[in-house]
């Protein structure tokens, strides 16, 4: 039988989930995909995750990504979602809406920080790797050998005296219609200060403009080598999955 759990992606935009293979760390079947329903609160998204394992028909172990610091199962921030979630038992609220299986919930970076260490390059497996995902806001995820520190939350570090998300994620790039240099220049400077903090041997690099890594990823002036990750849009899915097999719920 194929080692297989169900990945949920929770994004401000869309709700995302697949049937995932752990051996590969590919989808089975088709991506469903429905709009975050607005508002975003706890109850209105788990009842949109209940209609995605509808549609999918899928009665078993389900990981789910959230994009709030989880600690022992409760969502503790809400930087970019609807300040509701902040003090919920996201144990209690997906038990109530989707039964009495196995579930876990995580962080949105460190979900895919675990999936591109699984399965993309060799290089985010070896040794201490930061994997920062740039997009509404930046998240991270610290990774020793493959294993997950969870909730680092980089991307509210102060740099220069601002965070570092509304100095230099993708939103920010486009709301203030940066070019690829100029916003290189801010991720650079980020980038030195995690360094200088942290000392990673690689800087592993995703979120939607990593696509475009070409066009940015060699104007930056850090010292460490950055990398693209390798799984897109896939990797919140595939970490969300692997997180309810392997029992990682934070
Ligand atoms: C949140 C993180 C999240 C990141 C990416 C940040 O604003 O605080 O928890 O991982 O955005 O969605």
């Amino acid at each position: 039988m194929t080692n297989t759990a169900f990945g949920i992606d929770i994004g401000g935009s869309g709700i995302k989930g697949a049937r995932v293979d752990l051996d590969t760390g590919e989808f089975i079947g088709d991506r469903l995909k429905i709009a975050t329903p607005s508002p975003a609160t706890p109850d209105a998204v788990a009842e949109t995750v209940a209609e995605i394992l509808r549609q999918a028909e899928w009665d078993g172990d389900v990981g789910i990504t959230l994009p709030s610091v989880v600690k022992d199962q409760v969502a503790l921030s809400a930087a970019n979602i609807d300040k509701s979630w902040i003090g919920t038992n996201v144990d209690e609220l997906f038990h109530n809406h989707l039964g009495g299986r196995e579930i876990s919930v995580l962080n949105d970076a460190d979900a895919a920080g675990l999936a591109e260490a699984a399965f993309g390059d060799p290089r985010a497996r070896q040794g201490a790797v930061i994997f920062l995902t740039f997009g509404t806001g930046i998240g991270s995820a610290f990774l020793i050998n493959g294993e997950l520190f969870p909730n680092t939350e980089l991307g509210h570090l102060e740099v220069d005296g601002k965070e570092a998300e509304h100095r230099a994620s993708s939103a920010v790039k486009e709301r203030e219609e940066l070019s690829y240099k100029k916003w290189a220049k801010r991720v650079s400077k980020v980038l030195l200060e995690y360094e200088r903090l942290f000392s990673p041997q690689v800087f592993l690099v995703g979120g939607g403009i990593s696509r475009e890594y070409e066009r940015w990823v060699p104007l930056l002036t850090n010292d460490v080598t950055v990398i693209p990750a390798q799984l897109r849009n896939r990797a919140g899915i595939v970490g969300a999955a692997m997180a309810v097999t392997q029992r990682v719920a934070p």
